[in-house]
């Protein structure tokens, strides 16, 4: 089967969507992006995902060229020409091809780009024995709300994570946790689900919210607050949410056990309750 791309209204074999060496996504990481999976060959909150495409569009002043209901149109349509069983759906716009100079026109053309691409979600196995995680040093801007595709940050702590054999990267800024490399962080103190505000430390999750509110109707108190690093160690529970690792349970941070080294009761009842959202 093959994988799909879309490039500035067309669709394209992957290997045939090209981008001019001018595109300023290329020469500034000028621009913004969307992750978004399929679950039974449906798009999962997708609304949100573009609600959130058009948040960070506009925060950098980047027309965004497609409505809400026109991306729809253009996902539903890609997802039916990849027809893999699950998908996952990449979307990226940025202020488009121009001379190099810092500042921009603000009338530019956007490059707008979409693959849609076999998606194989974490193993279940993963998700009965919980994953562990490393903390490091939040080292971004002060603009992780905006989905912006400078993602070099990011890029470090993955690369730490993978070499150190770890799932996940913890993020920590003043003593406090933010989120993950590519996920939200949350943590049960006293049975209540605690994370991280929004605001410009993190980027808002479509999962975070999409579980908090499961919290709220499963009758769980929910806290947005910061949470030092010595209280994620102490927590009762860790869990990260994300387009791609769902629900899942952390028991190890830099090698620390945490709570009962396994995945813990709220995590596990969230987890469920998600699964249901889903399908
Ligand atoms: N990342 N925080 C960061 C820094 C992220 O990169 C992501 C997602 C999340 C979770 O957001 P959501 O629930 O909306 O997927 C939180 C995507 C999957 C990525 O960059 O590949």
């Amino acid at each position: 089967m093959p994988d799909v791309a879309f490039i500035n209204g067309a669709f394209v074999p992957l290997a045939e969507a090209k981008v001019s060496i001018e595109d300023r996504g290329f020469q500034f990481g000028d621009g913004v992006y969307e992750v978004i999976r399929t679950y039974k060959g449906r798009p999962f909150a997708l609304e949100a995902h573009l609600a959130r495409l058009n948040r960070s569009a506009s925060a950098l002043d980047l027309r965004q060229p497609y409505s809400s209901a026109e991306w729809t149109d253009l996902v539903l349509k890609g997802i039916t020409r990849a027809a893999y069983p699950e998908a996952k759906i990449y979307i990226q716009v940025t202020r488009g091809v121009a001379p190099r100079e810092h500042a921009y026109l603000p009338e530019a053309t956007p490059t707008v780009v979409m693959t849609i691409r076999e998606f194989h979600p974490v193993d279940r196995s993963i998700q009965a024995t919980g994953v562990e995680a490393i903390t490091l040093e939040d080292i971004r801007w002060g603009r992780c709300d905006i989905k912006s595709v400078n993602l070099l940050a990011n890029v470090l702590a993955r690369q730490q994570v993978k070499q150190a054999r770890v799932f996940e990267a913890i993020l920590v800024r003043e003593g406090l946790i933010t989120e993950g490399a590519v996920s939200n962080v949350m943590v049960v103190q006293g049975g209540t689900v605690v994370t991280p505000p929004e605001g410009p430390r993190i980027l808002s999750g479509v999962t975070r919210a999409v579980v908090l509110n499961l919290a709220l109707s499963e009758g769980l108190p929910i806290q947005e607050r910061f949470v030092s690093q010595s209280d994620l160690y102490a927590a009762d529970e860790v869990f990260l949410t994300g387009t791609t690792v769902e629900v899942l349970p952390v028991v190890r941070i830099d090698r620390k056990v945490i709570g009962s080294g396994r995945p813990g009761p709220i995590a596990q009842r969230l987890a469920g309750c998600f699964t249901n959202r889903v399908v």
